[in-house]
Parts: structure tokens; C-alpha cells; sequence
């Protein structure tokens, strides 16, 4: 079995004090675990406290978000130039960012391959609501968010792909393990249909969505996916170190 990847994504949930303790305290708590690739991605202003903390760690760290243009007069946005002076990955397309700030499938797309140019590894995220699940169009939402983001991303050699159901986050309702294997198989199945098949193989796949210590295990043990990416469960430091610790008993 690979190396489940566990990643964190803090959201706006921690001011810079609390991301310090946060960092400090898992840290501390899983230097020793081998086995596991662990990923945290605090808010911008914290990046760089937190990486302070984690440095020489086995924990890397990445922004939640970036825009697209190398730089110029976009106010109050972050260009991928500045994310690389400071970390290495980047979450893209969540789908807070697509409902409640509109981000387009092509913005998406141009923040992908922006990504791709600065040499950050992006976890690009899709999901379907609960009323495209209800009318049996999961599959069809995933499929056209995966081809739109990946519209410009020609070598697929560090994409990660994060399925996550809008409906399973932050609602303490995950999927279950095998409903996320069905539809993670399904992106499987589109990332080799787009980039061959040895690469579309390669790809990491990540679950999101109310995945706690007690779900995480019955995740990583399917076949199609590589890790979870966890929101509030991960700002916790026990529950975010027990999700860690069960993860890493799998491989
Ligand atoms: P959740 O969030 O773990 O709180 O459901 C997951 C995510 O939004 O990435």
C-alpha cells in the first residue's frame, strides 16, 4: 500500500497565535510516525510562522488558495510567485471558494496551470451538491469539473485530485467509504482516460468530508483513494493526531 497523504486545511479558523500552537503541538506529537505524508495548509498570514515551527519537520505546507497572474494590480490577491518563496502546494477550486466567491471552472483552470509553471503541487478539488447527487448527476459534475480544471495542465505529474461531496462537509455526514470508492473510481477512470493510463494511475485521489479518526481508516482502505483532506476534524489537535496515527497503521 502507498503512503496514505493526509492533508489539513485549516480554513479562516485560526489566527496566527493559535496557528503557532497548533503546529507546535502536532508536531511534537507525530515527529516519530513514519509511514504517512502529512500535509497542513494554515491561513496565508500564518504560513510563515507555521513553517518556522514544522521546519526540518516531516510536514510540509501549502496555501489554501492562490490567483492565477504571475503579479500586478489585483488587490488584496496572492500570486503563485509568492506562494513558492513560502511552500510548495496548494489547495484549488474548493468548493467554498466556488459557491460562496463564484470561482469559475476556468479560473480553476488557470490557477492549475499557473501552479503547474511555479512547479506547486495542486490538490484540485470537486465535488457535487446534494441535489446533483439526488438526481443521480454526481458523476456528470465531477467528470466536467476534473476535464475544466485540468483544461491547460498538459504533464499531470504533480496534480492531486481531492473528491469531496459538498454535502459531506463540515456536516458530520462523510460518504460512506464505498459510495467515495464508486465515485473516486469514476475520476480514476477520467484522469486515465485524459493523461494515459500509467499516469492517470498515479495520481493521488483524496477524500474529504467529515472524515474523523473513526471513518478515516475504511477511507484509505479502498482502492481508489490515497488519502483525505480534513477540515474541522484537523484544527483539533488530539482528533487531528488520532486521524494521523490511524492512517499510519494501514500501511
Ligand atoms: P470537513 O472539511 O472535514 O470539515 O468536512 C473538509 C474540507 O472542506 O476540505
Amino acid at each position: 500500500m502507498p503512503v496514505p497523504i493526509i492533508a489539513a486545511n485549516w480554513k479562516m479558523t485560526t489566527t496566527i497565535k493559535e496557528a503557532k500552537a497548533l503546529a507546535g503541538s502536532i508536531r511534537s506529537r507525530l515527529e516519530k510516525l513514519k509511514g504517512i505524508q502529512i500535509l497542513v495548509f494554515p491561513p496565508f498570514p500564518a504560513i510563515e510562522s507555521v513553517l518556522s515551527i514544522l521546519s526540518k519537520s516531516r510536514i510540509a505546507i501549502g496555501a489554501q488558495n492562490m490567483y492565477f497572474s504571475d503579479r500586478g494590480p489585483y488587490t488584496g490577491e496572492v500570486s503563485p510567485e509568492m506562494v513558492v518563496e513560502l511552500c510548495k502546494y496548494v489547495i484549488l477550486g474548493h468548493s467554498e471558494r466556488r459557491l460562496l466567491l463564484n470561482e469559475s471552472d476556468q479560473e480553476v483552470a488557470l490557477k492549475i496551470q499557473a501552479a503547474s509553471k511555479y512547479k506547486i503541487k495542486p490538490i484540485l478539488c470537486i465535488g457535487e451538491t446534494f441535489q446533483q447527487k439526488e438526481s443521480d448527476q454526481a458523476k456528470q459534475v465531477i467528470e466536467r469539473q476534473l476535464y475544466a480544471g485540468t483544461e491547460y495542465l498538459e504533464n499531470p505529474t504533480d496534480l492531486m485530485v481531492a473528491y469531496e461531496p459538498i454535502w459531506a462537509i463540515g456536516t458530520g455526514v462523510a460518504a460512506t467509504p464505498e459510495e467515495a470508492q464508486l465515485n473516486m473510481e469514476y475520476i480514476r477512470a477520467c484522469l486515465e482516460k485524459r493523461y494515459g493510463a500509467e499516469s492517470g494511475r498515479k495520481i493521488p485521489l483524496l477524500y474529504g468530508g467529515s472524515v474523523t479518526k473513526e471513518n478515516v481508516s475504511r477511507f484509505i482502505y479502498q482502492k481508489d483513494i490515497d488519502g483525505t483532506l480534513i477540515g474541522q476534524a484537523s484544527v483539533n489537535p488530539d482528533s487531528f493526531v488520532n486521524i494521523v496515527t490511524q492512517a499510519a497503521k494501514l500501511v
